[in-house]
């Protein structure tokens, strides 16, 4: 199985630039999900690795064969990559059954018969839709036709699959199961997937690595938890986690040991994990996780909850932090009444401390509140 190498991959429309200065490996049998908000070059992305949209710029390499080159004029076709495609509007012919759906492609390859019929049976078992053999794609639901369309993609047993939010279609429910699904199936198959979401939680349940892009740049290409926990800039902070990350603006002084710190009222030291830290200015934003912001008799921060949020394993609580509101997640059910005073913390080593001015994460650290 081959690796995916981008080199310098750009993509403009006219003076628009959709994707801009590309670069990234996709190693063999990684699920690398193209995460990022509607517009941002997930889709142009995928089409220009698969072949369906010329790069203006750059060089894609598959394996050991450069399938783009836009110095050497290389331009290898989409049906000559060795690829399989599963978008949004997965349509399948209407007056084919299943099993016709899934055998068509490898007919077409000219697979024998008998090949054929082992491995339709295979993907039949693989999706858990044997049962609906004889079925046509209107005598079946959404999730089931979804099915079908994987099974029709993966039958041919391609390198790489790529799916363009397959499962935005589809209700809360199956989606969640259809995630499941997708991953068990990449374990389960040789492929390399590459798979297109706006959805961040889809994104970071699915994926080995995470490609977040903000308007065709590349902000962070991580495995899902180092991007979770070590967000490279605000962008990526913001975008990545729900509820989101707390942002408070504060000021860094250095003091014995670390650095004296200022915000919402609140006097603490900050010391950071990685003794290279340096400040480039004063201003700089502190990034606090939901569940890092504690709530406990003995807390040196004195506050109020504005409103409880109680969803059974854990509770969010809006926490009023002279004027600002803050958001805490505790683990079971709780239910402050409104304006409740609350004593809470701020615990772990991950506090992030970010550069107001250029957004970047200048390192990470804990807060001892005074
Ligand atoms: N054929 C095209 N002509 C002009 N602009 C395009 C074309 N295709 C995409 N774009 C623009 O490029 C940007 C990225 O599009 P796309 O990759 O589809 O975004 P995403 O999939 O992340 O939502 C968008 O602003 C879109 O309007
Ligand atoms: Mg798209």
């Amino acid at each position: 199985m081959p690796e995916i190498r981008l080199e310098h991959v750009t993509k403009r429309f006219e003076k628009f630039v959709a994707v801009d200065d590309l670069n990234m490996v996709i190693e063999d049998h990684d699920f690398i999900t193209l995460l990022g908000p509607s517009g941002c070059g997930k889709t142009t992305t995928l089409r220009m690795i698969a072949g369906l949209e010329t790069p203006t710029e750059g060089r894609i390499t598959i394996g050991d064969r450069v399938v783009f080159d836009a110095e050497k004029g290389i331009n290898i076709s989409p049906a000559k990559r060795d690829i399989g495609f599963l978008f949004q509007n997965y349509a399948l012919w209407p007056h084919m059954t299943v099993y016709q759906n899934i055998a068509f492609g490898l007919e077409n390859l000219k697979w024998k018969k008998e090949d054929i019929k082992v491995r339709v049976q295979e993907m039949l078992e693989m999706l858990k839709i044997e049962e609906f053999v004889n079925r046509y794609p209107a005598e079946l639901s959404g999730g089931q036709q979804q099915r079908v369309a994987i099974a029709r993609t993966l039958a041919p047993k391609p390198q790489v699959l790529f799916m363009d939010e397959p499962l935005s279609n589809l209700d809360a429910k199956l989606r969640s199961e259809m995630r499941t699904e997708l991953k068990r199936l990449h374990s389960d198959s040789d492929s390399t997937f590459v798979y297109v979401t706006h959805d961040q939680l889809e994104a970071m349940t699915l994926a080995t690595k995470v490609c977040l892009i903000n308007k065709g740049v590349l902000q962070q290409y991580e495995p899902p938890l180092t991007v979770y926990k070590r967000p490279h800039n605000l962008f990526v902070a913001d975008f990545v986690g729900n509820p989101t990350m707390n942002f408070i603006d504060a000021k860094l002084t250095e003091a014995k040991g670390g650095y004296d710190v200022e915000f919402l009222g609140v006097k603490a030291h900050f010391k950071p994990n990685d003794k290279a830290f340096k400040l480039s200015g004063e201003d700089v934003v502190l990034g606090i996780r939901p569940e890092f912001f504690t709530i406990h008799d003995t807390g040196k921060i004195h506050a109020l909850a504005y409103s409880t949020l109680p969803a059974g394993m854990e509770t969010t609580v809006k926490v009023m932090l002279n004027g600002t509101l803050i958001s805490s997640v505790v683990f079971g059910a709780i239910d402050y009444k409104v304006d409740q005073e609350i004593n809470c913390d701020i615990i772990g080593d991950q506090v992030c401390v970010f550069d107001k001015a250029s957004t970047n994460l200048m390192g990470q650290g804990s807060l001892e509140i005074l």
